[in-house]
């Protein structure tokens, strides 16, 4: 069997705990879909800092580059919290992955699960039927422009190629040929230079696409609709910043941030897998976390870097059986630990 190797990086907070059950469940499967896995694991953000002084060291960002995929849990936490410019942060770990490794598209499914419609702050009629996907800008925008401070002002700049605006709506409009059809581009283009230049280069992809239908939204009238009725959303496109905010917004859709997995892809097969959540220091370290953000992100690892869209199914399908069943973590209002949901898996999977 040829080995694919995969860069682990269990990262902070709650990482380690939720990546060693994503692995695990990997692990059990991989063999069955013609796969031998070779785990090398890495630090990043806060656990990188403590050991070196920056939170993505240049030899694991090269061990990264060098890999089919990179499995990563979060990065953050109070001990590296600072607003000094010149210290370093956790999360500069995951923007210098993201940079480095050209992750420019970043996909964030939203299925809200039969068996949790009532974890939901939403009611059960608003979000029946929700199927959608956030297709966010992940290497532009205000994360990676110029940006400044001085005593009493401080800048960020929004800066977008066409280019770069080119191959992100490509991605959604082919996302969506193989769903619903529907393209929602959201922006603030009634504002923006940078949302007027995204709008113009998204009409242009959309001719190349003519199966599929493409709507403009503005950003704060998403937001709205997105609560009101998120069951009419199929693909949304949108650039980096208001990409982090709707995801968020979208999650609490299915009633816990601990259910969503992301998938971070490159022009080739590489890409970066990790939950929406973050590190969660509040509850770190006492096996309580809900791994099922990671194991579904580990499921995307398999279909979109591995070349495994079986195992992936079989992996998806195994989660929601054991939501079906009733199985919870304290997030959901249940009593089960992280391993003991990383079992329940398990014992699905042999099943
Ligand atoms: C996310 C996170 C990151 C982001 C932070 C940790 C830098 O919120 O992946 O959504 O803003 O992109
Ligand atoms: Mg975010």
């Amino acid at each position: 069997m040829p080995e694919v190797s995969v860069a682990l990086l269990p990262g902070d907070g709650i990482g380690p705990e939720v990546v060693a059950e994503a692995r695990r469940v990997v692990d059990a499967i991989a063999p069955d879909h013609g796969l031998s896995i070779g785990w090398h694991e890495h630090l990043v953000g806060g656990a990188s800092i403590d050991a070196h002084g920056t939170a993505l060291t240049d030899d694991v960002l090269e061990a990264c580059a060098g890999s089919d995929a990179v499995l990563l849990g979060a990065v953050g936490g109070p001990n590296w919290d600072t607003t000094d410019p010149d210290e370093p942060r956790p999360e500069q770990g995951l923007l210098g992955l993201r940079s480095g490794l050209g992750l420019f598209a970043n996909l964030r499914p939203v299925r809200p699960w039969p068996a949790l419609y009532e974890a939901s702050p939403l009611r059960r009629e608003r979000i029946e039927g929700t199927d959608l996907l956030v297709v966010r800008e992940l290497t532009g925008g205000l994360y990676f422009g110029e940006r400044g401070r001085e005593p009493d002002r401080a800048f960020d700049t929004c800066v977008y190629t066409r280019e770069e605006v080119r191959r992100l709506a490509e991605w959604g409009f082919r996302a969506a040929a193989g769903r619903r059809g529907r393209v929602t581009s959201v922006d603030k283009a009634n504002v923006l230079e940078t949302s007027r230049l995204w709008r113009e280069e998204v009409v242009r992809v959309a001719e190349g696409h003519p199966g599929v239908a493409l709507e403009h939204m503005l950003v704060d009238n998403a937001a709205m609709q997105l609560v009101s009725r998120p069951a009419d959303f199929d693909v949304i496109i949108t650039e980096n910043l208001f990409g982090d905010v709707l995801s968020d917004e979208a999650a609490m859709i299915t009633g816990s941030i601990g259910m969503l997995p992301s998938a971070s892809l490159a022009a080739g097969s590489l890409g970066l897998y990790e939950p929406v959540h973050g590190s969660a220091p509040d509850i770190a370290g006492r096996g309580v976390a809900n791994p099922v953000a990671t194991v579904l992100s580990a499921a995307m690892m398999l279909r979109y870097s591995l070349g495994a869209p079986e195992a992936a199914d079989r992996l998806e399908g195994a989660v929601d059986a054991v939501l079906g069943a009733g199985h919870r973590t304290p997030d959901l209002g249940g009593a089960l630990g992280t391993r003991e949901v990383g079992d329940l898996i398990l014992a699905q999977l042999a099943g």
